[in-house]
């Protein structure tokens, strides 16, 4: 696989974290404002992403390319805390299916290594916010 196609993947995987970075951080501040414990659960997970994106575009620079920086139109789900979390669980599990992807199609060792590190912790966040859907 050449330089320009695993920098390609990296920016996909930036992209999902700069939404999810984006879409905590906004559900973490209002669930705060409620004063309810899935607001810190959020915000903690928030600086996570932000570590992941900080790999990420690592990686791209050293591989030549540039960080794109990119997201989608952002959808932080419904209204209540319920709901904000029932939509960061989602992006855990787009998150987790990219990375299995990307670690799959990916030959260089160092890139893998990296994303299997994350993959972890996406698979601890999954656990953690399904825990806390149960509790809500
Ligand atoms: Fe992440
Ligand atoms: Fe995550």
């Amino acid at each position: 696989m050449d330089r320009d196609k695993i920098v390609e993947f990296l920016n996909q995987d930036l992209s999902g974290e700069i939404e999810a970075i984006l879409v905590y951080m906004r559900n973490a501040t209002i669930a705060l404002g409620e004063a309810c414990k899935a607001g810190h659960d959020m915000e903690e997970i928030a600086f996570d992403e932000m570590r992941h994106a900080e790999w990420l575009a690592d990686l791209i620079v050293e591989l030549g390319g540039k960080p794109a920086m990119t997201h989608r139109e952002l959808d932080f789900g419904g209204n209540s805390v319920r709901d904000f979390v029932r939509r960061v669980v989602e992006l855990e599990k787009e998150a987790i299916a990219m990375y299995k992807e990307h670690i799959a199609a990916i030959d260089d060792e160092k890139v893998k290594e990296k994303l299997q590190h994350i993959l972890r912790e996406e698979e601890w966040h999954l656990a953690e916010f399904e825990e806390l859907l149960e509790e809500l």
